[in-house]
């Protein structure tokens, strides 16, 4: 959360984009690892030890991702002295939508109440959030927007193979959102650098339900509605990319890692996060981590986190926060953003 003066919600004609506020959402309901034992077989000890996670959030059977994307949303609003009324474009970074067609943001949009402003789903798995911050620092560039309303809202829970546990044990639901304004240069988005390695598609996706499979009883069946991942694969790969990612960024920023408060990198694993931090030298208390209680949350993971250490007080106004993702398509990307 970070509040700004009101003055900050009217823009200018500075051209950094600037987060003036963040909100999150999680559900209530959580389930812990123990939980899980009766449902797959796995273990407390098998999960903690190979993925830091404890326990996630789950959405309740009637909520849907522009619920969390609302309520994130109404809260980064809040902290940021905005109404839905000062909107004038509608990001939702989400890899499930509500509905395949036309996706989560046109209702988070009509919920908001944000009027004829333009709205999209941005769907670049776990970096979404961190390719949309590319995304609204180019239309605040532009002058194509004055003040971006950008959310991560993930229900992966409604496309987890429960009978699968090599991903079962991994996903939770959530929300986080940030508003943008146009800020004095020096301020906000520092750097941002976002990339894709497509000969690594499949290594997390879902077999059916678009066009290359069509639903069919012969797709359900096949439970090929659900998300596969080479999971090992994915592991070798993150390290690596989100380390490229936040090299690239810092350069455009023209800073080095010394010069970075805090670094939120995307929380899907704590020992990805770990070796992480070892390759980039930085410190375990200059990396913010909350995956033992959120477990991966994909897009949403890392507006949650700020969210967090903003609210706690650990990242304050003026900070400079490195944040650096990886995902499917595969996707990776990084920004350096002073809060
Ligand atoms: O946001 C991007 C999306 N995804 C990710 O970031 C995930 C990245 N990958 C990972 O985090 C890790 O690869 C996993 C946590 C998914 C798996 O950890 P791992 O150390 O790579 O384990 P593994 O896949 O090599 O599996 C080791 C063993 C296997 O048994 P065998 O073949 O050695 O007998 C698995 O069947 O662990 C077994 N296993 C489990 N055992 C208990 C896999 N899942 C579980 C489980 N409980 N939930």
């Amino acid at each position: 959360m970070l509040s700004v003066s009101g003055a900050a919600c009217k823009g200018g004609p500075e051209m950094a984009a600037r987060i003036v506020g963040s909100g999150s959402y999680l559900p209530p309901h959580t389930v812990a690892n123990c939980d899980l034992e009766s449902v797959v077989d796995t273990s407390d000890e098998w999960i903690v030890q190979r993925t830091g996670i404890r326990e996630r959030h789950l959405l309740d059977e009637h909520e849907l991702p522009s619920d969390m994307g609302v309520v994130a949303g109404r809260r980064a609003l809040e902290a940021a002295g905005c109404v839905a009324g000062d909107i004038d474009f509608l990001l939702v970074a989400t890899t499930f939508p509500d509905m395949t067609c036309p996706g989560t943001a046109p209702f988070v949009a009509r919920e908001l109440g944000t009027g004829d402003a333009p709205f999209f789903d941005l769907t670049a798995g776990c970096t979404g959030f961190v390719y949309g911050l590319a995304v609204a620092e180019g239309l605040l560039a532009s002058g194509l927007a004055q003040c971006v309303l950008l959310v991560g809202s993930e229900a992966l829970s409604r496309v987890t193979d429960w009978n699968d546990r090599r991903t079962c044990v991994l996903f939770g639901d959530g929300a986080g959102a940030v508003v943008l304004r146009s800020g004095p240069a020096g301020t906000g988005v520092l750097g941002v650098s976002v990339h894709g390695d497509p000969e690594k598609a499949l290594l997390l996706h879902m077999p059916a339900g678009g066009a290359r499979q069509p639903a069919s009883h012969a797709t359900v069946d096949a439970r090929q509605h659900f998300l596969q991942m080479e999971g090992s694969g994915v592991f070798r790969s993150a390290v690596p990319l989100m380390e490229r990612a936040l090299e690239r960024a810092l350069a455009k920023a023209g800073l080095t890692l010394t010069e970075v408060d805090w670094v939120i990198p995307h929380q899907a694993n704590q020992r990805i996060i770990d070796a992480l931090a070892r390759r980039l030298g930085v410190s375990p208390d200059r990396v913010i981590a909350n995956v033992d209680r959120v477990a991966n949350t994909s897009a949403a993971s890392i507006p949650i986190a700020l969210d967090e250490a903003m609210r706690q007080g650990r990242i304050k106004p003026g900070d400079v926060v490195a944040m650096t993702a990886f995902g499917a398509g595969v996707t990776y990307g990084a920004a350096i953003v002073r809060m």
